[in-house]
Parts: structure tokens; C-alpha cells; sequence
């Protein structure tokens, strides 16, 4: 690989950066021999629940286990409609359909969160529940949500996988709902080094019961209430995490700071949506929208810059959504979306002259195809 190259995600040097720490938190929890739960998970636990100003957190498995284990805590029932977008990661509609409850599609905004005046008009008797899905690290219209989830008495979870520390009106993603669920994947800005995931609340209720169910249902070592999962965080990823939420912050800073470098560099010809007065946007990923996105893309690749997209194939479209019944038209703005977003570099090892370079070759671009 040149070393100009820019890649799209660069964990290696994470590691590089940490790896000194990391390795002698690693080896004293290795000798402990304590490697499922315990108190180093109690710990990041309570860290986590500081830092959100949220009263309780349980560390679970992944993004997507919390996503369940929260629909199952609500007491959501066979048949019930769970109102989303169907441009999301395909775990926020998977897990809907795996408890046997009905996903009802609500289209989105431009700037590719769940459009709240849609919502009304899709509640039926069975809507039970709204799952807005934070993309990008951009936070949903969370006013407007949480009123109409008020007036017809729906359970709200929020799907933060995408926005650790995202906050609005001075309030953080995933504290807002009934239940916040959160992704620690290695690619989220809070990352494990494998899989994980925790859920957030302020109801008692619904902590014991997610306890219990990420542990087999156990109440006590005998006694099994109910049937639940295996979907504990390891101890050693709760020793990671709990270094990282203390240097988390920095990185967002860093990412926000080349957010606000690529609104300065680049071309208008390029949709960027903008960061909402009172919205606080800690940049998972950084979309941009164009008509000549896949042209875009292969000239990017061409001079070493690599990006993504974050989603292709919206989730109604998926072959795995087909019996769900919607066809091509259902959702434009997330279908036009899908033809149109790309994902750029943005993470925090990225130096402005990265970003001023990346921003030259696609303004570049436009003046030479437009
Ligand atoms: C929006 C969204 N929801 C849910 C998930 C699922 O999280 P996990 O991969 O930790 O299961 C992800 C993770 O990629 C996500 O981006």
C-alpha cells in the first residue's frame, strides 16, 4: 500500500497509540482469571452511566443484542408495529422481525434520519413502539418524536449504535427514549476490539429484567425466571472500553474538527447536511451527497482515497425484507439516498491536510465533470 494512501478507518493505529497501555490492562485481567462479567464490567458500567448522565447501563454482547433485549424488556408482543426508517444498518430491522413484531417503514429527511411528520400518519391500533435510528451520529428530531410518542403512548428506543456522545439541547443520544441501545463494534468512535454493545435507562424495571436476560434469564445460579440469552460483554472488552471512554472525547473532538475542515474545503456542488442549531454531532461517519456518486467513488479510489457507503441497498429492498412486501418506490427519499451517499474519511488520525487534500481531488472532480 503507498503511503499516500488514505484509508477509510484506521484502527491499526489505535492499537499503535494504546498498545502500551492496553497491553498491561490486558495482561493483569488475563491473570486474574475473571473473564465474563465481574467487577471490571460493574465498573464500565457505572463510568458509562456518569458519562451519559443516564441511570442505569448494561453492558451486553453488541449493538444489535441490545436492540432486542429492549424490545423484549418493553413487553412488545407478536404482531406489534415498530415504526423505523429503511435506511439503517439491517440489525434495526432484523431484530423487529426476529421477535415476530412488524417493522412499518417511516421515510426520512434529507439528511437521512427518520422524517418525524411521517410518523403520525403511519400509526395504526398496533403501533406499539418508535425506533429512530441516530445515522451517522446525527441525532433524530427527538422533540418532535418524543411528543407524538406521547400522545399515542408508544415505547421509544433509540438506536445510538451510530452516536456515542451525539447529543441535543445539551442531552445525549440515547437518554431521551425509554431504552438507549449502543453499539461498541471496532468501527463505532466507542469501540471494543470485537463485538459489543450496552442498552441505557432510567426505569428499574427495565435494567433487572435485561440483567437477567443477558445471563440466561437467571435470577439467582438456579433459578431461571425466564428464557433469555447469552449476551454478555467479555471482561476484557470491559477493560478496554473503560480506557477508551476516558480518551473518547478527544476523538470526537478531532472528528468534529475535520467535519467543520470539509465544510470549509469543500465544492457547494456537494450536499453536506448541515449540524443543526442545538445538535451536537459526533461524526461515526461523514456522508456527503452527490448525482455522480459511484463516478465519484471509483476517481477517489483511483488517487488513494478510500470510502464507503452506508447503505447500498436500503433495508425494504433486501432480499431478507421480502416478505415484509415493499417494492421499489415505497421510500424515495432513502432509495434516491442510497443511489446518492458517500461515505468519506473522517476519522482521527486524519491530519487537515488529509481533508484538504481529499476535498481538492473531488472538487477537482466536479470541475472537471460538470
Ligand atoms: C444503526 C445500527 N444499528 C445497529 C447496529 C448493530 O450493532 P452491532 O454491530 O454491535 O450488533 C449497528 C452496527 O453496525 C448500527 O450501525
Amino acid at each position: 500500500m503507498k503511503d499516500s494512501f488514505i484509508s477509510y478507518v484506521n484502527l491499526s493505529k489505535q492499537w499503535k497509540e494504546e498498545r502500551k497501555d492496553l497491553l498491561k490492562l490486558l495482561d493483569q485481567t488475563l491473570a486474574e482469571g475473571h473473564y465474563v462479567g465481574g467487577d471490571k464490567v460493574v465498573n464500565l458500567e457505572k463510568n458509562i452511566a456518569k458519562y451519559l448522565n443516564v441511570k442505569y447501563v448494561i453492558s451486553l454482547n453488541s449493538g444489535t443484542d441490545a436492540l432486542t433485549l429492549a424490545l423484549h424488556c418493553l413487553g412488545l408482543k407478536k404482531n406489534d408495529e415498530v415504526i423505523t426508517p429503511p435506511n439503517s444498518f439491517i440489525a434495526s430491522t432484523a431484530v423487529i422481525a426476529h421477535l415476530g413484531l412488524k417493522p412499518k417503514f417511516v421515510d426520512v429527511l434529507d439528511d437521512q434520519n427518520i422524517d418525524p411528520n411521517q410518523i403520525e400518519k403511519n400509526i395504526t391500533k398496533k403501533t406499539k413502539a418508535i425506533m429512530p435510528v441516530h445515522l451517522t451520529g446525527r441525532i433524530c428530531r427527538m422533540k418532535e418524536i418524543l411528543k407524538i410518542a406521547k400522545k399515542y403512548n408508544l415505547k421509544v428506543i433509540e438506536d445510538s449504535a451510530q452516536a456515542f456522545g451525539s447529543k441535543l439541547f445539551n442531552r445525549y443520544a440515547g437518554t431521551f427514549g425509554h431504552v438507549g441501545c449502543f453499539s461498541t463494534h471496532p468501527l463505532k468512535n466507542f469501540n471494543s476490539v470485537g463485538d459489543g454493545g450496552f442498552m441505557v435507562t432510567n426505569k428499574k424495571s427495565i435494567y433487572d429484567r435485561a440483567r437477567k436476560l443477558r445471563n440466561h434469564g437467571t435470577k439467582d445460579r438456579n433459578v431461571i425466571d425466564e428464557f433469555g440469552y447469552v449476551s454478555r460483554l467479555d471482561t476484557i472488552q470491559a477493560v478496554v472500553l473503560d480506557y477508551r471512554l476516558k480518551r473518547v472525547n478527544g476523538l470526537i473532538k478531532k472528528r468534529r474538527k475535520n467535519a467543520s475542515l470539509y465544510r470549509k474545503y469543500l465544492t457547494k456542488k456537494i450536499f453536506i447536511p448541515h449540524e443543526r442549531k442545538d445538535e451536537f454531532n459526533t461524526y461515526h461517519t461523514f456522508v456527503v451527497q452527490t448525482s455522480k456518486r459511484d463516478q465519484l467513488k471509483k476517481y477517489l479510489i483511483k488517487k488513494g482515497i478510500e470510502t464507503a457507503i452506508h447503505y447500498p441497498i436500503p433495508i425494504h429492498l433486501q432480499p431478507s425484507a421480502k416478505k415484509i412486501g415493499h417494492k421499489v418506490g415505497d421510500f424515495i427519499k432513502t432509495e434516491e439516498q442510497s443511489k446518492r451517499i458517500l461515505t468519506l474519511p473522517i476519522h482521527q488520525y486524519l491530519k487537515e491536510s488529509d481533508i484538504f487534500k481529499i476535498s481538492q481531488i473531488i472538487n477537482n472532480f466536479f470541475e472537471k465533470y460538470e
